[in-house]
């Protein structure tokens, strides 16, 4: 399947390293009490975090995303982690599969029904009282001044379509306005990176 990632796959981690490191590290964390559960990295692009949680001990990992050059990085890494190529809003897995589902990064980028789409697949995936973290942009009034300039500059420079939706998602209140709390009750949030992200662990209703 095609992504507008496909073209920037090599790139990507090495871009982005110092940015993403501290959420990587933050995401272990935030699991630690979850190593050995079966995990699902929603719209894991190269399974970065994937490889960081397998370097920290975690075992039952897989990785979805719709680009394959994205996945065909994170594969020559032959780190122990099941890959699928496919839509985060329609997958093929069995109902009630995961114990825990991470995404980061990925919801703030996508129209409104896409989103609602990939949560509605979540909900569906994920086992009873299962959790879900998901870590995206938010800029609010505790958000720094840092944040609130760069993070649009870079959202900016990701595209046109890519900025709109963004900004539908901040004028949104991001997750906390995404999320429904009869779905995913809020278990704990940190903020991270001058405020500017937000790490929400969730708990499925
Ligand atoms: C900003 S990147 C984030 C990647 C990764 N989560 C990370 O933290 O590095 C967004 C990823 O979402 C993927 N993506 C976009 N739409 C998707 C969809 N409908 N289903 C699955 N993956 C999708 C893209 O291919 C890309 O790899």
């Amino acid at each position: 399947m095609q992504s507008e990632y496909d073209s920037a796959a090599t790139i990507y981690d090495t871009i982005l390293f110092p940015f993403l490191q501290p959420i990587r590290k933050a995401v272990a964390r935030e699991l630690l009490t979850f190593k050995g559960k079966k995990l699902l990295d929603l719209c894991c692009g190269t399974g970065n975090q994937l490889k960081y949680l397998a370097s920290q001990g975690y075992t039952d990992l897989h990785g979805l995303d719709l680009s394959k050059p994205m996945l065909e990085i994170g594969q020559k890494s032959h780190t122990p982690i099941h890959w699928y190529e496919e839509n985060a809003a329609q997958t093929s897995f069995e109902n009630a599969t995961f114990d825990v589902i991470t995404s980061t990064l990925a919801l703030h980028e996508k129209d409104r029904v896409v989103q609602e789409a990939i949560l509605a697949e979540t909900y569906r995936i994920l086992k009873d009282n299962g959790t879900l973290l998901l870590v995206d942009f938010i800029l609010d009034n505790k958000s720094s001044w840092l944040a609130h300039k760069a993070i649009p500059i870079v959202e900016r420079m990701a595209g046109l379509e890519h900025f709109t939706n963004f900004k539908s998602f901040r004028t949104a209140r991001g997750l906390v306005g995404l999320i429904d709390p009869e779905q995913f009750q809020e278990r704990e949030s940190n903020r991270m990176l001058f405020r500017g992200i937000v790490l929400i662990r969730y708990q499925k209703m």
